[in-house]
């Protein structure tokens, strides 16, 4: 009696810790919070299907044990054998019937939306974006500005914005679950998809196919911002000349110098040049991550221009370039934490 106790408590224990732990996750890193067109659409018919599958497994289940309980072998009946049936017309056509009918009502609504979301018919009269998957970060062109940048990606709220997706390696995927279903990113061909954030916020993206030691670090964010927000950053970046940007302090001015030196613009353009053999550095102050995933601090900054192979395996940029010395990293980092061309940032989103 006492065993049987045991594993009734380990059961419900176990129930309560999936309930618990369900809840670990960052409310704009979900699917089950939709904050977007895509996701809302996702999470209708994770709810459809849910209900259904529910559905067939309680029938399941209640049948089961009404068989196990009803049938059952009784004291005295050790040798009775049952009356031996094979074969029901009546049953196998319905048991065959309801599961066809069960999947036309999940595949009908699931195939739309599918269809829908890859529809870019109209996207002549919206936002168009490149962007390019590397291993392991991510570019973005916005066509109709001649902007360039990464790791960030600026949208409208309200708005639906078009992505034309293609890799320069390898197959990533390209997902924000709080705000759109998956996009695979292909190197031969262009996929196209479109977003609709319903909220201002950051929302985090992650490479959702496996391609490479650092895959789970290719994060990047969607940067969510009011109509107005959104015109600010274009015009802060179109207006942004590297040719006239000099550092205000001493130490960044010597980063600034000590970056040339090292050939780093041979991978990284700051400006709307459309060099993208690295991230594009141009708002690399405003980000709010270093190496997508890292807090934005020169401590994590320095460790990362001095060993990128410790903080990202497998990245284009380890034994690139000399290595640093300390003093040499910190006037580097100092120098790129002041590219800050616009207010409009991660922090400013959605407050
Ligand atoms: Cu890119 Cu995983």
């Amino acid at each position: 009696m006492k065993a049987w106790m045991g594993k009734i408590k380990a059961l419900i224990l176990m129930g309560l810790m999936a309930v618990i732990l369900t809840g670990c996750g960052k409310e704009n890193l979900t699917a089950l919070v939709p904050k977007g067109y895509g996701a809302d659409e996702s999470m209708k018919l994770i709810i459809l299907t849910t209900v259904i599958m529910g559905g067939v497994f309680l029938v399941v289940v209640i049948v089961l044990a009404y068989v196990l309980i009803r049938f059952r072998r009784k004291k005295g009946q050790e040798n009775y054998i049952p009356k031996q049936v094979e074969g029901n017309k009546t049953l196998e056509t319905v048991w065959t019937i309801i599961p066809v009918i069960l999947v036309i009502i999940m595949a009908v609504p699931t195939t739309l939306v599918s269809f829908d979301l890859a529809d870019a018919s109209d996207s002549k009269d919206h936002i168009n974006i490149d962007i390019t998957g590397n291993q392991y970060w991510w570019h973005f062109n916005y066509q109709d500005e001649d902007i360039q940048t990464s790791q960030d990606l600026y949208v409208p709220v309200g708005e639906k914005v078009y992505l034309n997706m293609i890799s320069s390696d390898v197959i990533h995927s390209f997902w924000v679950p709080s705000i759109s279903g998956k996009m695979d990113v292909n190197p031969e061909n262009t996929n196209t998809m479109y977003i609709e954030a319903y909220e201002e916020g950051v929302y985090w993206g992650k490479c959702a196919e496996l391609c490479g030691p650092s895959h789970s670090l290719m994060d990047f964010k969607v940067v969510v911002v009011s109509k107005e927000e959104y015109e600010q950053w274009v015009a802060d970046m179109k207006n942004y000349d590297p040719e006239k940007d000099e550092p205000e302090s001493a130490v960044a001015k010597e980063g600034k110098d000590l970056f040339e030196e090292n050939n780093c613009m041979a991978c990284h353009a700051i400006g709307s040049s459309p060099v993208q053999v690295g991230p594009n550095l141009t708002n690399f102050g405003n980000r709010s991550r270093i190496a997508g995933y890292k807090e934005t601090t020169k401590e994590n900054l320095v460790n990362w221009l001095k060993d990128p192979e410790e903080m990202k395996p497998g990245n284009l940029m380890t034994g690139k370039y000399p290595e640093l010395n300390d003093d040499e990293a910190d006037k580097i980092a100092e120098y790129l934490l002041q590219l800050k061309v616009t207010d409009v940032t991660p922090d400013s989103a959605g407050k």
